[in-house]
C-alpha cells in the first residue's frame, strides 16, 4: 500500500480529535432520553486499494470512543473506515456498532465546503438499499430496527462537526435517534 496518497475530502480528517459539546437523543421505552457526551475521534490513513483491478480507493481507519459526561462511562463504541472514490466522486463511510449492527454508507463529493470553507460530506444508507445498505442482528432487526442513517460532516481550520440521524423501529414506534458534537484536533 501507498502512504503518501492523496486522500481527496478526506485529508483534512486525518488526526486525532476531541470534542465535549456532543449531544445524544437516544430511544427509552417511556420516551427519550438526552445524554450530554464527550468523545475522541482517531482517523488513521490506511493507503489505497484496488478493486477487481479498475477501482481505487484510498481509505481512513476510524475509532470513535463516546463518553457520558454525567458518568464518564463508554456508552457509545464505534469504528470503520472512510473510502474515497476519486475517479467516481465517491465518499462512503462503513460503520460497525456493537449492537449487531454495520452500515455501509455513501454520497458523492464535487468539491462541496461550507461558508468557513471546511470540506462539506454527507453519507447515506438505507435499510435494503441496493448501493448503501444497513446489515443487523436477528434480534436487533426484529426489536431495534434500523432503517436509515444520515451522517453530515464538515471538517477544515482545524475543526470538525458532525450530525448523524439514524431512525430506529423500536417500542413501536419510529424513533430519530441523534447525535452531534464539534471537535477539535488534538493531535
Ligand atoms: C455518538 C453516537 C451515538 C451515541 C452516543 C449513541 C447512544 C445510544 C444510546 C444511549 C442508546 C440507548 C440505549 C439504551 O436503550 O439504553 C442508543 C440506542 C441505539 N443506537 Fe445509538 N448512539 C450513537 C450512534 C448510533 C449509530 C451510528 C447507530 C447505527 C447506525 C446507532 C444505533 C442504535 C440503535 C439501533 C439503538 C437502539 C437500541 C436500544 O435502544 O436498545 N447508534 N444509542
Amino acid at each position: 500500500m501507498n502512504q503518501s496518497l492523496d486522500y481527496g475530502p478526506l485529508a483534512e480528517l486525518i488526526g486525532t480529535w476531541r470534542g465535549d459539546k456532543g449531544m445524544d437523543i437516544a430511544p427509552e421505552p417511556d420516551g427519550t432520553e438526552e445524554n450530554p457526551y464527550y468523545e475522541t475521534i482517531t482517523f488513521t490513513p490506511v493507503g489505497d486499494v484496488t478493486n477487481a483491478e479498475s477501482q481505487t480507493l484510498v481509505a481512513l481507519h476510524y475509532l470513535q470512543v463516546v463518553q457520558r459526561k454525567s458518568n464518564d462511562q463508554v456508552f457509545h463504541h464505534q469504528t470503520g473506515y472512510w473510502m474515497w472514490d476519486a475517479a467516481s466522486n465517491t465518499v462512503m463511510q462503513s460503520l460497525t456498532i456493537p449492537r449487531g449492527v454495520c452500515v455501509l454508507a455513501g454520497g458523492s463529493w464535487n468539491g462541496e465546503r461550507d461558508e468557513e470553507g471546511r470540506v462539506k460530506i454527507e453519507v447515506i444508507a438505507r435499510l435494503g438499499d441496493e448501493d448503501w445498505g444497513v446489515v443487523q442482528s436477528p434480534f436487533m432487526r426484529d426489536n431495534a430496527r434500523t432503517g436509515e442513517f444520515t451522517h453530515h460532516l464538515r471538517v477544515g481550520n482545524g475543526r470538525l462537526s458532525y450530525s448523524e440521524t439514524t431512525w430506529v423501529d423500536i417500542y413501536d414506534r419510529l424513533f430519530e435517534h441523534k447525535d452531534a458534537n464539534e471537535l477539535v484536533r488534538v493531535d
